[in-house]
């Protein structure tokens, strides 16, 4: 039995904050994060509008595209570091729950950016094992809920989606997962994170007068190492593979900084068709930023049935993934 990558679908919420916008709240300009980041604007989710309620339309879209209905979903995976509720219930039983889902196997993994690619190897492992036959995978985030819109050099980064794939079992290995690698080094731990709430810091006073809920990036250490380790992890599947840089119709870079995407490709000898951007228009949309993209492609008929995709993401944790899987999906 393989894993093939059946269908694709996403979410955008519809309110667009510019840079323009953030020109008012925080001193910045549209011309500096344009050229540190790349991005013009990204989504943001409103305020009735949670992280479960966009996962839930992504993957309506993609359960559809796959042919199937929703009692042929066995096992629902939803990956986030901005959950409904911290951290109980999972998001994946109130997703599959707004679908409904009844009586399946639901849970959240937590691997920040690499969240969607840690999700394909669970759900590739599930699937190759016998275990389930159709497993939904969601990446979702409503990352705005813990932005700090005073602290200028977080704010301007993130933004609010959700992506969805169903991950089926099939027979036929041409349309198989090649390869899927997945890695972690919390020696890093503190170059992205959320402090509060946890078990080091529960909620109290102290935790909303020193602003410990909102997202901390230690940026320009986490840039280098991301080009570096986004790189280096490219290079080690296509050559476990032998499959050559210039045979990929389609890398998917996680979608956190043009100039991150732009050095790993350049390092990679990449054409600029063969590298997908959507930064400048969602920022970094964290665990939905892969499947979003994915989707972008898809949507706008670049993606065709069969063709390579090169998945290659980087974030808290810190985390890292790759993987390497044709789109085995129906042509749009
Ligand atoms: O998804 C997980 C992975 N995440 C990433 O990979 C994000 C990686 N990091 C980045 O994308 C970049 O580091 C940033 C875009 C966050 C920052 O760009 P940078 O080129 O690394 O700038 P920097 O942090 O070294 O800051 C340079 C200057 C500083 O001023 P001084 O100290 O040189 O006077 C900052 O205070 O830019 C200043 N700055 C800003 N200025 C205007 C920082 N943020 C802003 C801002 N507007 N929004």
């Amino acid at each position: 039995m393989y894993a093939k990558f059946h269908s694709i679908g996403a979410y955008v919420p519809s309110k667009v904050l510019s840079n323009e916008d953030l020109e008012k709240m925080v001193e910045t300009s549209n011309e500096w994060i344009l050229k540190r980041t790349g991005i013009k604007e990204r989504r943001i989710a409103g305020d009735n509008e949670v992280t479960s309620d966009m996962a839930t339309k992504a993957s309506k879209i993609a359960i559809e595209r796959a042919g199937l209905e929703v009692t042929d979903i066995d096992l629902v995976v939803c990956t986030t570091v901005t959950p409904d509720y911290f951290n109980m219930p999972a998001t994946a039983c109130i997703i599959s729950d707004k679908l409904g889902i009844k009586n399946v196997q639901a849970f959240d993994i937590s691997a920040a950016c690499s969240g969607f690619v840690y999700a394909l190897s669970i759900a590739k492992a599930f699937v190759e094992s016998g275990m389930k036959k159709h497993v939904l995978i969601v990446g979702a985030e409503k990352f705005s809920s813990i932005v700090d819109y005073t602290d200028r050099s977080t704010c301007i980064l993130f933004g609010d989606g959700a992506g969805a794939a169903v991950i089926s079992a099939t027979n036929d290995k041409s349309e198989a997962f090649i390869d899927v690698h997945a890695s972690a080094d919390g020696s890093y731990a503190d170059f992205l994170v959320t402090p509060a709430p946890g078990s080091i810091h529960p909620v109290s006073q102290k935790v909303i007068d020193e602003g410990l809920n909102f997202v901390q990036m230690k940026g320009n250490e986490t840039f280098k190492l991301a080009v570096k380790t986004l790189t280096k992890d490219v290079k080690n599947i296509l050559a476990k593979n032998a499959i050559n840089s210039e045979d990929i119709p389609h890398f998917i870079p996680h979608q956190a900084n043009y100039r991150i995407i732009k050095a790993v490709g350049d390092a990679l000898k990449m054409r600029e068709d063969q590298v997908v951007v959507t930064v400048h228009k969602y920022g970094n949309t964290s665990a939905a930023s892969i499947p979003m993209a994915i989707n972008d492609i898809y949507e706008s008929g670049r993606l065709k049935k069969g063709e390579l995709m090169l998945l290659d993401t980087f974030g808290g944790g810190l985390t890292w993934a790759s993987a390497l899987l044709p789109f085995a999906g129906e042509t749009l």
